[in-house]
């Protein structure tokens, strides 16, 4: 079953290629006319009551799926300037934010079982029932498993095409989620014309191409973290850091490190170290800064030479090819350089991979770490 993988993760993280190739053939048209502006490059079959006048989006999950949702904000307001909040299913689900009007409410579960989720949604949907037809529930799944729970309560669907996850840490379902974003977020541009053809055209290219550079970094980069988790065997603490679209993975990255190797890791958004958490940092913690071009590539990068002064080992998710960073970095994780909005479904594979490796290192129950189950269907 683990086709010659050690464990089911390890195989998952390399299934990534495929998964985001089956999302890619789900919601991209192949058909698509950019001339035709009626025409939406993106087949997500969303009923157009959903999108009318759409003025808010809240977005509800937890755990790696709160993250992709972080994700998602930061696309469906860059792309298709849409306010958009993200909250924690199972805070949401005691302290509502006030009711908005022609609001679209997202929840994302890859399980379609999580009960917080569940709740917020249900919540939702029913103090928003026979309310005014602009307060209406619209509500919108995105998850893995159709059949769940989760669909039998929302209006619409977005199947992320993962196929089953068997390792307790979440790999290939969030990129797929994060792809199922990509979709969700060119669609309303499209529709809402907030991005020209040409644009459109130019990040379908890049969504494209995604696949075969996730297989790239999993071929030129594995035997290499593998040797890397060799040097944290002492390590109690890690900091991750990233910045604007890459803040959701520096969280990633520690929720994957620290669930399954034990050890303690926080993700921070860089620019907020100076506010507290660089206290923490000396030679025994290493950093982990996601790096890549864009519109914060500089401002990480000083970020990242503030937390070497203070001694901390940094390792880098930065560019291949790319001399700055190599400078700035004691350890190097390189990715293809893509656009910045596209960069979340590469960096993010290098730290499943470190989280794996250092687990796996310690000899540690990879598929199956204590105390977590694989869907939370308890409060
Ligand atoms: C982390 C992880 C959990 C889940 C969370 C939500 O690797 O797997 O944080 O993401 O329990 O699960 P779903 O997406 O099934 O609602």
């Amino acid at each position: 079953e683990k086709q010659g993988f050690r464990h089911f993760m390890l195989k998952e993280i390399y299934e990534q290629p495929g998964v985001v190739r089956n999302c890619l053939e789900a919601y991209l048209d192949d058909n698509w006319n950019p001339a035709d502006v009626t025409q939406s490059p993106i087949n997500l079959g969303i009923s157009p009551e959903l999108y009318a006048d759409l003025e808010q989006i809240q977005i509800l999950a937890c755990g790696t799926s709160w993250h992709a949702g972080l994700v998602g904000k930061y696309l469906l307001e860059q792309l298709a300037g849409i306010p958009t909040m993200v909250q924690y299913a199972s805070e949401f689900r005691y302290a509502p934010a006030p009711l908005t009007a022609n609001t679209l409410t997202i929840g994302v579960t890859q399980s379609g079982e999580t009960a917080d989720t569940l709740a917020a949604l249900e919540m939702e949907k029913r103090r928003r029932f026979g309310q005014l037809p602009k307060y209406e529930p619209r509500l919108l799944g995105i998850t893995n498993r159709p059949e769940s729970s989760l669909g039998q309560l929302v209006n619409q669907i977005i199947d992320t095409h993962a196929g089953i996850e068997i390792g307790v840490a979440a790999t290939k379902t969030f990129v797929t989620q994060l792809m199922a974003f990509y979709g969700l977020a060119l669609d309303l541009a499209w529709r809402r014309q907030t991005l020209t053809a040409t644009r459109m055209e130019e990040i379908l290219v890049g969504l494209r191409q995604l696949p075969a550079q996730i297989e790239l970094i999993l071929e030129s980069q594995e035997r290499y973290i593998e040797e890397l988790a060799h040097s944290f065997a002492e390590t109690h603490d890690f900091i991750f850091l990233g910045r604007g679209i890459n803040f959701p993975i520096a969280l990633e990255g520690a929720l994957k490190l620290k669930e399954i190797s034990y050890i303690h890791a926080e993700g921070y958004p860089a620019g907020e170290m100076k506010h507290g958490p660089i206290a923490l940092l000396d030679a025994k913690v290493p950093v982990v800064a996601i790096a890549m071009p864009g519109t914060v590539y500089e401002k990480v990068l000083s970020n990242a030479q503030e937390a070497k002064a203070r001694d901390a080992r940094l390792i880098g998710v930065t560019p291949m090819n790319e001399h700055e960073a190599a400078e700035t970095f004691d350890d190097l994780l390189p990715v293809p350089v893509v656009e910045e909005l596209l960069s979340p479904i590469l960096t993010v594979i290098p730290l499943q991979l470190l989280a794996y490796h250092i687990a796996a290192r310690r000899g540690l129950d990879v598929d199956q770490p204590r105390n977590l189950a694989k869907s939370v269907t308890v409060e």
